[in-house]
Parts: C-alpha cells; structure tokens; sequence
C-alpha cells in the first residue's frame, strides 16, 4: 500500500508540480482534508485533473487549538479510515495546501500510519515562498535570518525575543492576532517593514503594508504577516 502526500502549492493551479499533477493523474483514490476553511487544496485539483472517476474521500480535522493528547483518537480513526480505502485501491494521494513538512496537519496521521503504508511526500510550494513573491520581498539574503513563527501560539515575551535575534519574522495564521503584532511592532526601536497578505496567488489575493489599514472583512485564515528589519544600504 503507497501513500503520495503531496504538496498542491498555495492557490494558483499554475503552482501545482508537474510531479505531483503526475501522481494525482495516477491515483484513482485522493484524501482530502478539511477543516471547516475553504478546502483550497482540493478546489486546486479540480482545476487540474478530472475527478469524474476518482474516489474523493474527506479527511475532517478540527481547527481548534486542543492538547495533542485528547485529538489522538480522532488521529487513529483517521489513519484506520485511510489504511481502510488503500487496502481496496493499492494506492492512493492525500492532498495538502502549500508543502507537505510546512504546518500540515498530516503529520498528525503520520506515526499511525507508517508501519502499514509506504508513505512518500512531494514538495510543494509553500504559502511563505508564495506571499515573499507577491509582495514581492527578499525573504533573506547574506547573513540575514528568518523565524517562521505560528501566532496563534506567541506571547508578548516571545515578540520581543524574536524581534531582537532575527532580521526577518513571518506570522503564521495571523489574522485573529494583528493588534498584538501591530502594538508590538509599534514599540520597536528599529525601522520595520510591515506586510500582511491574504489569499497569496489566488484571485483573492490582497496586500497591505500597514496592518492597521487591513479592513474587518480582509482578516482571513489564509494569511500571512511579514515583518522585515529595514536596512540602512537597502534600496
Ligand atoms: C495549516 S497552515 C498550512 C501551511 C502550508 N502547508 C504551506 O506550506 O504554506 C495554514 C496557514 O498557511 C498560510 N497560508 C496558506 N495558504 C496561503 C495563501 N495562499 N496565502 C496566504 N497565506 C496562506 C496561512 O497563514 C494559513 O493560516
């Protein structure tokens, strides 16, 4: 039994890989997760492969932030699901939005699954590699360092420590968090660069570079803040 996990990119099907557009052309069985957003990777596939004769099987996963522990039967039943249709289909594809190793929540699945399937990841191109260009923004260069941060689970403390050791921050899942960021970065000694990003390379897509100027409507799940010490010798 084989498992191809693959990376679908961040929105626009032109980000799809050739590989993994290969494998889901292949597969006749394809694992769709959701979680009560727009499922995005899959509105990805659709627009790239013909689903008519696949089995599409949804893959619930709650969004809420829940100690590991209470979630791992949820985790179990979800792998025994996956392990169930690739007894029937041999093979078969589990979809992520942007890259597999980045945020995926597959990762939740993955030691209850191991030791019964193959299971091979395809890259994909990541949210952070997608909001960088349509900013478009040098994420790092030279001895310049980035912390890729999750800011549903900073504190204040943890603002300023990254603040002080890296030149470049990106905020994960930042849209319920902007005025903590904003009132940090307010107080901060250096001159910033600010950009909030939302629906990076799909029609949607929006950019602000000032985080008080995002209207109510604009603060979305699929979003990202980056915030980039400014250099002196910068152009
Ligand atoms: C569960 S993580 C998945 C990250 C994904 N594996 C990746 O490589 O980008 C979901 C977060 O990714 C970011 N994200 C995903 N797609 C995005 C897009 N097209 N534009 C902006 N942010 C996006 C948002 O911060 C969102 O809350």
């Amino acid at each position: 039994m084989k498992l191809f996990v693959l990376g679908v990119g961040p929105g626009d099907p032109e980000l799809l890989t050739l590989k993994s557009k290969k494998i889901l052309e292949e597969v006749s069985l394809i694992f769709s997760p959701t979680g009560g957003k727009d499922n995005i990777a899959l509105s990805i596939v659709e627009k790239v492969i013909n689903l008519k004769n696949k089995k599409v099987v949804s893959i619930y996963f709650p969004m809420k932030k829940t100690r590991k522990e209470s979630l791992e039967a949820h985790w179990i039943s979800i792998a025994e699901k996956i392990i169930k249709e690739l007894k029937i289909f041999k093979k078969g594809a589990y979809i992520t939005l942007g890259d597999p190793s980045f945020y995926s929540t597959f990762f939740y699945i993955y030691p209850y699954l191991r030791l019964e399937v193959e299971v091979e990841l395809v890259p994909g191109v990541s949210s952070v590699s997608a909001v960088a260009c349509a900013i478009p923004l040098s994420l790092s260069i030279a001895d310049e360092k980035i912390a890729i941060l999750p800011a549903n689970y900073l504190t204040e403390k943890d603002y300023q420590k990254y603040l002080f050791n890296f030149d470049t921050l990106v905020f994960m899942k930042p849209y319920k968090n902007l005025p903590e960021i904003t009132k940090f970065i307010s107080n901060f000694f250096s001159d910033l660069k600010v950009y909030y990003v939302k629906r990076a390379s799909l029609p949607e897509e929006e950019i602000y570079e000032n985080l008080s100027q995002v209207p109510e409507n604009s603060l979305d799940y699929f979003s990202v803040v980056i915030v980039k010490k400014e250099k002196k010798n910068e152009t």
